[in-house]
């Protein structure tokens, strides 16, 4: 049995697919039952936890012997995975695959540092691992849906910063594989798209498959900030994120690596390809 926890979020439903196709058995951890039973039905088992119920954890991991490990991002990513390892070590898991973040082994990001120490967590567990450190998802353009669909332009704050997105499917894939073969134990692969596109580049491909021109405005990472403040956010997660917005500004996350085609013995899909199977969210 494996259990996967993010299973309603941008990874976890493209990953169940493919474990029910490899003809795994899954159980999905939400805090949401009703919600996966819409998504999933009956081809998954369901267990109603949440990482800040230590007791609901450990039900969730009784029969189980891998885990797929995502935590919400957010400050909140280390104390989760801690408290996933923990149940854990309680348990007879004897795997965990982590969705951890590009640039993780990084010592200067906030944001790195929080799943760093969810990394660290895993590994002390003592049992078998693998860590996934993927790069920003294409889906992540789905925040400029909105102003798209109503003719606004799409403000930009990370410059001509390039950035190796990736596919959510392709990361989804690369954990169906590390869930289901012992091949990738102990090993952290660093998950990208085939090239680094900056934020100008990517609303370009937006715009030839919608046929036609998308208005961009150049906005700074400060600005970027303060509508995040102005929506509530947490100061520790507003910090993180500005940070991050300079990292990608300064073209850190720009270099593609091997590590999807590697593990899927095919190359990382294009931003393109994403683009065109979710053109509809655009119109
Ligand atoms: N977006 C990116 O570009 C990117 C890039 C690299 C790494 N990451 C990492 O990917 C991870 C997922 O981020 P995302 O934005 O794509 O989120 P997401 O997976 O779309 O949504 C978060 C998921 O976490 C679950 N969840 C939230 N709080 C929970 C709790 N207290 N207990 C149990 N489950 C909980 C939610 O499930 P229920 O609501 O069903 O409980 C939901 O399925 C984060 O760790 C992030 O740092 C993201």
């Amino acid at each position: 049995m494996i259990l996967v926890a993010g299973a309603t979020g941008t990874i976890g439903r493209a990953l169940i697919p493919q474990l029910l196709a490899a003809r795994a058995d899954v159980r999905v951890l939400t805090r949401d039952p009703t919600r996966a039973r819409a998504l999933w039905g009956s081809d998954v088992e369901v267990a109603s936890g949440d990482f800040t119920d230590a007791p609901s954890l450990g039900r969730s991991l009784e029969g189980v012997e891998r885990v797929f490990l995502l935590t919400a991002p957010g400050p909140t990513v280390a104390d989760h995975d801690r408290a996933m390892a923990a149940a854990v070590m309680r348990s007879r898991v004897e795997q965990i695959v982590k969705l951890s973040a590009y640039g993780a082994e990084q010592e200067d990001l906030i944001a790195s540092g929080w799943h760093r120490e969810g990394e660290e967590a895993v590994i002390a567990t003592g049992r078998r691992f693998t860590l996934l450190r993927p790069a920003g998802f294409h889906s992540n353009v789905l925040a400029w849906a909105a102003s798209v669909r109503a003719g606004a332009p799409i403000e930009i704050s990370t410059g001509t910063g390039k950035h190796a997105v990736v596919d959510p499917r392709d990361v989804a894939a690369v954990a169906a594989r590390a869930l289901t073969s012992n091949d990738h134990d102990g090993r952290a692969y660093t998950l990208t798209g085939p090239v680094g596109l900056d934020a100008h580049e990517q609303i370009a491909i937006l715009a030839e498959a919608l046929g036609r021109p998308l208005a961009a405005e150049d906005v700074t990472v400060e600005h970027a900030a303060g509508k995040m403040r102005a929506a509530g956010a947490p100061e520790a997660f507003v910090a993180a994120v500005l940070q991050g917005l300079t990292f990608l500004r300064d073209g850190r996350a720009s270099a593609p690596t091997d590590d999807v085609a590697a593990v899927l013995g095919r190359p990382p899909r294009p931003f393109a390809a994403w683009v065109r199977d979710h053109l509809d969210a655009f119109r």
